[in-house]
């Protein structure tokens, strides 16, 4: 299994924004590797939960960051966050239903949808943010 290694380039410049991600990705780690191990359905949909749920946590604290220094793409910034929220949420249902949803091609694209989001959106907020923290 491929680990996925946070580094210098998915920084934001904001440590605490950082420290979240990487929290994120330790998570998203520890999924792909019950996937890939094949452990029970069990603890692989609490993994996925509990990866969801911190994400939720994590759109919090940088949504409440946004409203704290008046960022003025807040909106779109937390509407994006939402629909991040929904895809993930329709994947967990097809995984607790049927089992499938986060092979090889599950895993990709949550992957993908980590680092997207980071890499677009969380760094132009990083970018405001360590002009203003
Ligand atoms: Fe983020
Ligand atoms: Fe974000």
């Amino acid at each position: 299994m491929r680990e996925f290694v946070w580094d210098q380039l998915l920084s934001v410049e904001v440590e605490e924004i950082d420290a979240d991600h990487r929290r994120l990705i330790d998570l998203f780690n520890l999924l792909a590797r019950a996937v890939s191990e094949r452990r029970e359905p069990a603890y692989v949909a609490a993994l996925l939960e509990e990866l969801i749920v911190s994400t939720e946590a994590h759109f919090r604290h940088e949504e409440r960051l946004m409203i704290g220094h008046g960022y003025l793409e807040r909106d779109a910034h937390a509407a994006e966050h939402r629909e991040l929220i929904d895809a993930v949420r329709a994947m967990q249902k097809t995984f607790l239903a049927s089992g499938r949803g986060l092979e090889q091609k599950g895993l990709d694209y949550l992957e993908h949808w980590l680092t997207e989001h980071i890499l677009v959106a969380d760094m132009r907020l990083g970018t405001f943010l360590a002009g203003v923290l």
